[in-house]
């Protein structure tokens, strides 16, 4: 049986994960480690399939008092670690957050594996300033009671990353590979570029077992309504603009959620310790292709709206600092070596996540009427010339 750790599995991709997790595979207990930021919601977890296996814990992950008691409490043998400030909008607003969450957050996870999986190693008590660990607990035998027969090849420590630490494509480049220098634009990316560079620093010098993955844009069921396909979804149900920022040329790879999770599995039982494998859909659309696609969907679902066709709604709006313009992915590796490729056509995907959105308004009421969604759609809009 194993023991994960998954973190941020409140959030869009570990809700999905968990409960993808729970069903294929029998032999696993999962512990969910988040903090319910704005982003994360119980709401993601309701009515989980074999829910017996699974445990839910409140929680900040830059806190090592409590990062620490979950290992000592639980034989964690395996960490999935999603939680993370998100979204490059917010990041640009205000970095703080995403340097101490995306940084500091995964170096505590580290320090934490390194010292129940590798115990040769001296460990670092200075961060173990949390009020529920005092670093003698931290040294002291019972650090090891929970774990001590854990063979580190047993253990793995998993990332989840992006494809934005590669930077941006000029049209006639060839899409990233994992050989792709980082060359992060946003705030959002360079915190995540960190957190890359002290997982694969944690497997080089120590020995952690680690491995990464660095996918592309994600959508489907229960993604949080800032990001762009469920915000067109949502407003064009509603007749709200939707607003494009720039000139909408922008490219994106767009992965389905189940693909990617099905890909992170992959990983985990099949990949190889120290590599880092490239996740993305096989598809580059403008977002206004995807944004046109969307509306023709609703056009078809719902051909009664008033707001038929529903592209009348695009409203162009000021555009992001820094934009990058295009991200793709070269994915032949994870192909290659673990045999796994995406199951969903950017179509086929969006048709199953219109039809999610258009099933589950409790959803969306419970998700949208929480005050903090609602100023930030006021602020982020404002800022572009459009109220939403
Ligand atoms: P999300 O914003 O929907 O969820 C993040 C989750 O992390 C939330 O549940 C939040 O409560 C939790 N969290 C935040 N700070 C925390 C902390 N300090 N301690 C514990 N939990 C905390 O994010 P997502 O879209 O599900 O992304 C998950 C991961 O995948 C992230 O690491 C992200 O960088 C990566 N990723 C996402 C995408 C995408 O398109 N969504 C693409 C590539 C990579
Ligand atoms: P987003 O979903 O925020 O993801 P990311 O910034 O991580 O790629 O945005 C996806 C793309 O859509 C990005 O190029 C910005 C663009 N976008 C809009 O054009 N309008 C919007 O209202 C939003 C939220 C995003």
């Amino acid at each position: 049986m194993k023991t994960v750790l998954v973190t941020g599995g409140a959030g869009f991709i570990g809700a999905n994960f968990v409960r993808f997790l729970l069903k294929a595979e029998s032999a696993v207990n999962i512990i969910n480690l988040d903090a319910l930021t704005y982003a994360g919601s119980l709401e993601n977890l309701k009515d989980l399939p074999e829910s017996d296996r699974y445990t839910f814990i409140q929680g900040d992950i830059c806190d090592f008092g409590q990062v620490n008691g979950i290992f000592q409490r639980y034989p964690i043998d395996t960490v999935v670690h999603f939680a993370a400030e998100t979204h490059v909008d917010r990041s640009i607003l205000g970095p703080a957050q995403f340097i101490k969450t995306n940084i500091m957050g995964t170096f505590t996870l580290l320090e934490v594996s390194r010292l129940y999986w590798l115990r040769r190693w001296p460990h670092d008590s200075s961060i173990a300033h949390g009020r529920s660990a005092s670093p003698e607990q931290v040294r002291g035998k019972s650090a090891w009671l929970v774990n001590k027969t854990l063979p580190v090849d047993k253990a793995r420590f998993h990332h989840v990353s992006t494809d934005e630490v590669y930077g941006s494509l000029r049209p006639d480049e060839p899409a990233f590979s994992e050989q792709s220098p980082y060359a992060p634009n946003s705030p959002y990316a360079a915190s995540k570029a960190s957190s890359d560079h002290l997982v694969r620093a944690y497997g080089h010098t120590y020995g952690l077992p680690v491995t990464i993955t660095n996918c592309s844009n994600n959508y489907g069921p229960y993604q949080f309504p800032e990001k762009l396909v469920p915000l067109v979804i949502l407003n064009a149900l509603e007749g709200k603009p939707l607003p494009v920022y720039g000139d909408g040329q922008q490219i994106r790879d767009w992965l389905y959620v189940e693909d990617h999770c099905e890909a992170i599995l992959r990983v985990l039982f099949k990949g190889k310790v120290g590599e880092t494998y490239n996740i993305g859909g096989n598809n580059q659309p403008t977002n206004l292709e995807v944004i046109q696609t969307v509306c023709t969907i609703l056009d078809e679902r719902r051909p009664s709206s008033p707001y038929v066709p529903h592209n009348q709604l695009i409203h162009y709006v000021n555009d992001r600092p820094g934009h990058d313009r295009r991200y793709a992915m070269d994915t032949s590796k994870i192909k290659r070596e673990l045999g796994w490729q995406p199951r969903h056509s950017l179509n086929a995907g969006l048709a199953k996540t219109v039809a999610w959105y258009l099933d589950h308004p409790e959803w969306v009421e419970a998700i949208r009427k929480r005050g903090d969604y609602q100023t930030w759609i006021k602020q982020n809009y404002e800022q572009r010339g459009e109220s939403l």
